[in-house]
């Protein structure tokens, strides 16, 4: 806990950022898409008391998205959170819009449209010519090469990636994502805000995933590959809760649909390891099936109407299982706990440790803050790169050796990183002062 409050307060020390790099004012903001994460990120911005221009392609999108934002609020009314004035008054700073000449005051636009190049290339290209010169361009892509829309402009040092969470006006997470030509002031403006949004901002490069997203990605590929070997939904997330998880990746997935992350592997099919029929497979099978998770009713677990309880899905884990069989990987013995944990939290970690020697993330302790505020990791734990010092790099390092064993040996290559680490009975944490000693 004390490391985290350590690493709260270091995020926004970048080297090459001094206070001569002032943050520019941001009084105003235009959101573009007003979907669920648009209409997240305007209530955010209401609730800073900072006016909001909210645009979407026609006036029935706009509406829908204007109406989701109402109900949200008045659900806060209901929970006694706030007053039917402090809504209005929220309803007041938010001003819907098809027009973009309606952003030609702004001082800061945030791309929230669907997840497509082309398009936000054809919003940036808009953004640029109504933008007034200082204002500062900004998307919310999870996977995107920000380097790309901020190419298509002719203010490229103004383009960052403002990576917000859903829902964006509670998750306390921001990650702020510098291009190779973002300017030093655009980032401590980046910071500035997120202090007045009441979020925790941590610095990350363009990179696939950036620092969050990057990481669950062996995360959770080894929660899918141990419900094909035989562990239930149940079993695995009962483990990773165990950890401390605030809740479980496959009751996440049914969460926010498993649908999600079957659309972002088929937009990014170079990412699909050739050689590994397992990636991922079980989430495509429930896909496959039309069992998206809460919102069908069915997912890996099952749903009765209106309950979000957890109940076991019979057809899902008979199907997953022949899946398992039908890929050689179904095992005989029952999977133990420390496995799930270890294997989910040890493939975290190695990622981290890359994203340490790529220089995604500054520091350890950014990535520590990530996980702690963003993906729900538990705080008393400390975030994946402190418990790996805790529990001793060696001790992961022999860990990925172990699961090497058992195959996908490419997957459990340890980063070199870690690797020089352990060997050296060194932790990520002198490795991060020695660095700043320098
Ligand atoms: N949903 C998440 O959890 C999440 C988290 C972080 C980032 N993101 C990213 O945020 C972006 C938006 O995702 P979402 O989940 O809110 O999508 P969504 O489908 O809920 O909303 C997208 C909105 O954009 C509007 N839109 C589409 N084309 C437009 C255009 N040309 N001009 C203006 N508006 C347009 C749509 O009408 C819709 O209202 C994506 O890039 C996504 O990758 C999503």
């Amino acid at each position: 806990m004390q490391h985290l409050l350590f690493a709260e307060r270091a995020v926004a020390d970048v080297p090459g950022i001094t206070a001569a790099d002032k943050a520019r004012e941001v009084g105003s903001c235009g959101v573009i898409g007003s979907g669920t994460m648009g209409g997240g990120i305007a209530m955010a911005f209401a609730n800073a008391d900072i006016p909001v221009v909210l645009l979407d392609v026609d006036q029935a999108a706009l509406d829908r998205g204007l109406a989701v934002i109402r109900r949200n609020y008045d659900a806060s009314v209901k929970r006694g959170r706030m007053t039917p004035a402090d809504v209005d008054k929220r309803m007041a700073l938010i001003r819907g819009s098809t027009s973009y000449e309606d952003f030609a005051a702004v001082d800061l636009a945030i791309e929230a449209a669907f997840e497509d190049m082309d398009l936000k290339q054809r919003i940036f290209t808009e953004l640029d010519r109504v933008m007034k010169p200082g204002a500062i361009l900004s998307t919310n892509t999870s996977t995107l090469d920000i380097n790309l829309i901020a190419a298509i402009t002719g203010r490229p040092q103004d383009v960052i990636g403002l990576h917000f969470l859903s829902p964006a006006n509670v998750m306390r997470l921001l990650e702020i994502v510098r291009t190779d030509t973002t300017g030093r002031d655009v980032i401590a403006t980046a910071f500035a805000l997120a202090k007045k949004l009441n979020k925790v901002g941590v610095l990350s490069k363009v990179c696939f995933g950036f620092i969050g997203n990057r990481m669950m990605e062996p995360y959770a590929r080894e929660a899918e590959r141990l419900v094909l070997e035989g562990a239930t939904p149940a079993q695995v997330d009962a483990a990773l809760e165990g950890f401390g998880m605030a809740m479980g990746i496959l009751a996440v997935f049914d969460m926010a649909g498993v649908d999600v992350g079957v659309k972002v592997r088929r937009a990014n099919p170079e990412r699909q390891p050739r050689d590994d029929a397992t990636f991922y497979r079980a989430s495509q099978v429930l896909f496959d099936h039309g069992w998206l998770g809460q919102k069908s009713g069915r997912g890996y677990y099952r749903y009765e109407a209106g309950s979000r309880e957890r109940l076991q899905h019979d057809e899902a884990l008979r199907l997953l299982r022949s899946e398992g069989s039908r890929l050689g990987v179904a095992r005989d013995q029952p999977i133990g706990s420390d496995e799930i944990v270890e294997r989910c939290i040890y493939s975290m970690i190695n990622e981290g440790a890359r994203i340490l020697e790529e220089g995604v993330a500054l520091r350890p302790g950014d990535i520590d803050v990530v996980y702690t505020s963003g993906y729900g990791f538990p705080r008393r734990r400390g975030g994946p790169m402190f418990y790996a010092d805790e529990i001793g790099l060696d001790t992961v390092l022999a860990g990925l050796a172990k699961y090497a064993a058992q195959g996908n040996a490419a997957d459990w290559e340890p980063a070199g990183l870690l690797r020089t680490l352990a060997q050296s009975g060194s932790t990520f944490t002198a490795w991060a002062e020695g660095r700043h000693q320098k």
